[in-house]
């Protein structure tokens, strides 16, 4: 058994942006997914977890700072139960005494809005909680626990820069990976807030129902093929390539969405408005492309020459909407003198 600290753990952790995107588990209890994702860690939304261990195991506080208006908020019972579950599964699986535990966790973004919220929040806390007990893991094994916390996309925030995510065979090789340092590429990706609303259905529920889509076949065919295609767009660092094949994997997963049973509409008219200008500024020789998570915000992705100019027109266009830039980022960190 590992001793008990009762050391502050400051994690940072980005939230990330699917180019090829998560979406259908084939094991919903080990969390595999049914196909290989692909992301983008985000230099301008990330969470900050603080964690102290408490001897009382009673203890089980959890405050958010609420993004808008600042204020500290108690986890409500549905936000504290994923919470609960990664603990156990860490306590488990190293054998680590029981504890209690206070977290405060505050947003550089709105949550729960398509902005993948759930990944830097558990990707920060599968860190801290083995920070705080002083386990040393590997990477690997890390992104393979934050897959198993309350979001599985949670493992692609892990790792540094670019992250595929293999759907593997089993528990054991489904991990993230970066394939490239946020440096390898330009990218960026302007989210534009068309909601800052939190959605009703989370995304657990949301994947289950995929599989009852009529579409859902014809995603997978889709992906059979998209799969290599950004392989090697991404080698080649081919933005109008690249960005085809993110477009038409986030509609495909969409469609997948509005046609399962029961179905999910996260877009609404501006969602729809923005994915039009956007083939509109292609038109006028901007490389920018579109790709939406479970939510109505748009991520608008290109390279950092035209990011000012992106920025101006869809401020012209869209009055009063806000924009959160982003340029490819480290993975999940821990602060302060202890390390992996
Ligand atoms: O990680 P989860 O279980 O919250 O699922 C999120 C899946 C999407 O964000 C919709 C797509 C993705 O791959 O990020």
């Amino acid at each position: 058994m590992k001793p008990l600290s009762q050391e502050t753990v400051n994690v940072t952790s980005p939230a990330n942006i699917a180019f090829i995107k998560y979406w259908g588990q084939r094991d919903s209890s080990e969390v595999l997914p049914e196909n290989d994702s692909f992301s983008m860690n985000l230099s301008g939304c990330t969470t900050s977890i603080q964690l102290t261990l408490t001897e009382n195991i009673e203890t089980q506080e959890v405050k958010i700072r609420d993004y808008a208006t600042g204020a500290i908020n108690q986890a409500s019972p549905e936000e504290l139960a994923p919470i609960v579950h990664v603990f156990e599964l860490l306590r488990k699986k190293y054998s680590l005494h029981n504890a209690g535990f206070s977290i405060n966790s505050a947003n550089s973004f709105p949550k729960k809005a398509g902005i993948a919220s759930s990944a830097s929040f558990f990707s920060g806390l599968v860190t801290a909680f083995l920070a705080a007990y002083n386990v040393s893991e590997t990477e690997r094994e890390r992104t393979i626990l934050a897959r198993k916390s309350g979001s599985g996309s949670a493992a692609r925030s892990i790792p540094d820069g670019f992250v595929w995510w293999y759907k593997g065979n089993e528990d054991a090789d489904s991990y993230a990976e970066s394939i490239a340092g946020p440096d390898y590429w330009d990218l960026v990706d302007i989210v534009v807030l068309v909601s800052k609303e939190e959605k009703q259905t989370g995304s657990q529920k949301g994947h289950s129902g995929a599989h009852s889509s009529l579409l859902f076949p014809a995603r997978q065919f889709f992906l059979n093929h998209a799969i290599n295609d950004i392989k090697e767009a991404f080698r080649n660092r081919d933005i109008e390539h690249f960005g085809t094949i993110i477009e038409a994997d986030a509609v495909s997963m969409h469609s997948v969405m509005m046609t399962q049973d029961p179905q999910l509409f996260f877009w609404n008219g501006t969602t729809l408005d923005l994915l039009r200008t956007t083939l509109e500024l292609r038109s006028q020789g901007i490389p920018v492309y579109a790709t939406i998570d479970a939510g109505a915000n748009v991520h608008l992705i290109s390279t950092r020459s035209f990011s000012e100019k992106i920025i101006n027109i869809i401020s012209t266009r869209f009055p009063g909407i806000d924009t959160i830039y982003n340029e490819p980022s480290v993975g999940t960190r821990i602060i302060g003198n202890r390390n992996y």
